[in-house]
């Protein structure tokens, strides 16, 4: 088994790097699926039941099975391709909304940040017959980009757009470094610890947040006054943890706790923003 999945994933990651030799950006399937997952089993009984209502119907009340929805429709709405990551200046390892929010053509608030507070504000007109937006496009790109901020290499360097023109080997194969944080490292540990299966993992980081995270929960959860959102907090943790972590030439095991770690904080912040807003308006 262990070997053939192994192989299928090759095969898979090979394909996918032939027939996109552009940029990727976001977590893999696997990463935006688990802190969906988390974040579903962490909803208020009426964030759960909007969720509910918004995903489509050939999601089967799954926010797994759409969370990587706002990665697939990129080329479509090409709009959109900025909204999944942050350029900070290189080497400063610091992050500012009102120098980094902003696309390639230096429009202010297209990025990352901007559009979680973006779809954070569309979802408080849920209840409201006459809310202009489309409410299950809010909630798929919101569930997204919260992971995407979370990958440590979304606000990343921007002369290596995120560690994307980074060459490295991830054992026996060739990849660019910011695929190994999307990619590489959950599934070489699922394949070595969950028996190539997401819910291990998913399963594993759920009983951490319950565990040995349970007292930091809270802190993740925070966000202050009246803020929609606070993506600020976690963009400055993900560009520091890309500097302390991803921007570093000895690798491999160790890195697999802050993967980990963001895959909590991803699910549990999401959870909190759906659960702060939405109960509100039903
Ligand atoms: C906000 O959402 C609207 C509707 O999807 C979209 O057209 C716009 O580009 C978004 N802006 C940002 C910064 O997310
Ligand atoms: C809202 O967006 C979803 C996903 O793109 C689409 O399937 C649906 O038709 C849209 N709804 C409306 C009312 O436009
Ligand atoms: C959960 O916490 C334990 C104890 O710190 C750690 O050894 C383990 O790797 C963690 N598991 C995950 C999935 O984070
Ligand atoms: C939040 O907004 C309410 C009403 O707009 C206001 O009374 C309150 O002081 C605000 N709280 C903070 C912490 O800014
Ligand atoms: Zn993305």
């Amino acid at each position: 088994m262990e070997c053939c999945r192994a192989h299928h994933i090759i095969a898979i990651v090979s394909l996918v790097l032939i027939l996109s030799p552009v940029v990727v950006h976001g977590w893999g399937i696997d990463g935006h699926l688990t802190i969906c997952r988390i974040a579903q089993s962490r909803l208020s009984e009426s964030a759960a039941a909007a969720v509910k209502v918004l995903l489509p119907a050939s999601a089967g009340d799954d926010l797994g099975s759409e969370c990587s929805w706002a990665d697939r429709v990129k080329f479509h709405y090409h709009w959109s391709s900025s909204l999944h990551f942050i350029d900070t200046p290189d080497n400063l390892c610091a992050y500012q909304y009102t120098r980094d929010c902003k696309d390639e053509y230096g429009v202010q608030g297209r990025c990352v940040a901007g559009a979680i507070n973006n779809y954070t504000s569309q979802l408080l007109s849920y209840g409201n017959a006459a809310s202009q937006y489309n409410l299950t496009e809010a909630l798929l790109f919101l569930s997204h980009f919260i992971g995407d901020i979370h990958q440590p290499l979304h606000v990343g360097f921007t002369s290596d757009k995120g560690g994307n023109t980074i060459d490295v080997h991830w054992y026996t194969r060739k990849t660019v470094l910011h695929h190994v944080w999307d990619d590489s490292i959950i599934m070489t540990s699922e394949d070595r610890s969950y028996n190539s299966n997401v819910d291990g993992l998913i399963d594993a980081i759920k009983k951490n947040i319950t565990g040995e995270w349970a007292d930091q929960v809270q802190t993740w959860e925070d966000c202050s006054g009246n803020q929609t959102a606070c993506p600020d907090i976690y963009a400055s943790e993900g560009i520091k943890a890309a500097c302390d972590w991803a921007y570093k030439d000895d690798y491999f095991q160790s890195r697999v706790p802050i993967v980990n770690l963001r895959l909590a904080q991803g699910g549990v912040r999401l959870a909190a923003t759906l659960n702060r807003h939405v109960p509100r308006t039903v």
